[in-house]
């Protein structure tokens, strides 16, 4: 489902801009990234600006293999290594100890830094021509819904970004995991498809628990990745109640469930998410932005399974639903 490669003219004037300084989005197998150069701390506040993204809150480091990490990184512990070794290229982020030249843009003025290979193909190609380290964030305006498809991203920002390399879309659909590597034992951040006990089957000390010794996370906020219409969590046996409370008074309910309706009218709007939790994941933030353009006056989310595999997406979910 992801295209491979872009063109080498649209690489090239990527990597061009890039080095001009200008900010280019491009695709990863998690979210679209608005990338910049990250050694160039101008080029870098190009991000936070047209995100609207407080200068505190650090952005990723993204870079073309392993062995760049110590040009970033200091102070590398074998777990760190380790998680690095089992799971590059792909969705997961390590927050390590900066390197001293690291520029403190990137890093929201923490002494940390946070760095991943990711493993879509568009974006190795974009790494391994631009040869450097690639700072980027989502590619959405702050708080809201992460990019999954090209679309989104020219929605997000339109003119206002002028290269947009087309992934198609993201295999996986959710922000990386991010696991701390800083403290006494590695701390997950932020759940992603790599599951903490994938994490723990390389380096069994992985804890869940996140404690003060933990780095700062800005950007974890409670409320994030939000639509614009109301997002609310609802048990599946209280799901049929509550979209007859809302069309009884006249209101258009947008829904999205793991199974489908026959009971779809003007006033019920419905998307069937999955039930297999890595294509709700995949789809999550695409289904989110349909809904939320539809007038509707909620979007009803079923609540899912507390197990394991869903964790990442109810992370996102309880982010989405938390009222501003
Ligand atoms: O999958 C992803 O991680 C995507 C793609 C583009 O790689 N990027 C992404 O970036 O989700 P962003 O900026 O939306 O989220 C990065 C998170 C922030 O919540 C921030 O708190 C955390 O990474 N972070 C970044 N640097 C950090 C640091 N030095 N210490 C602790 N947390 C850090
Ligand atoms: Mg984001």
């Amino acid at each position: 489902m992801t295209q491979s490669q872009v063109s080498y003219s649209q690489l090239q004037q990527a990597v061009a801009a890039l080095r001009a300084g200008e900010v280019v989005a491009f695709p990863t197998e998690t979210v679209y990234g608005l990338g910049a150069d990250a050694s160039n701390p101008e080029a870098v506040k190009k991000i936070y600006q047209l995100k609207g993204r407080p200068s505190s809150h650090p952005l990723i480091v993204h870079i073309g293999d392993i062995t760049q990490l110590p040009q970033w990184a200091s102070e590398l512990s074998l777990a760190a290594v380790n998680l690095a070794s089992a799971f590059w290229p792909g969705p997961l982020t390590l927050v390590l100890k900066r390197d001293p030249a690291v520029n403190t843009v990137v890093t929201g003025g923490q002494d940390t830094v946070a760095v991943r290979v990711p493993s879509h193909p568009v974006a190795l190609q974009l790494l391994k021509a631009f040869g450097g380290g690639i700072a980027a964030p989502s590619a959405n305006r702050f708080g809201h819904v992460s990019p999954t498809r090209v679309e989104h991203v020219r929605e997000e920002f339109g003119a206002d970004v002028g290269i947009v390399l087309d992934g198609a879309g993201c295999e996986i659909g959710l922000e990386s995991t991010i696991v701390s590597c800083v403290g006494p034992v590695p701390q997950l951040l932020r759940p992603g498809a790599i599951t903490l006990a994938q994490l723990q089957a390389v380096v069994p000390q992985v804890t869940a628990a996140v404690d003060a010794t933990a780095p700062r996370a800005p950007g974890m906020l409670e409320r994030h990745y939000s639509p614009r219409t109301p997002l609310k969590l609802v048990a599946t046996s209280d799901l049929q109640a509550a979209i007859r409370q809302m069309t009884q008074v006249g209101e258009t309910v947008a829904v999205l469930a793991t199974f489908s309706t026959t009971e779809i009218n003007e006033q019920v709007i419905w998307i069937n998410g999955s039930t297999n939790s890595t294509l709700y994941a995949r789809n999550l933030y695409g289904n989110i932005r349909v809904l939320d353009k539809l007038g509707a006056s909620v979007i009803l989310v079923e609540a899912l399974p507390s197990s394991d595999e869903w964790l990442a997406v109810n992370d996102r979910l309880r982010r989405a639903a938390t009222p501003a």
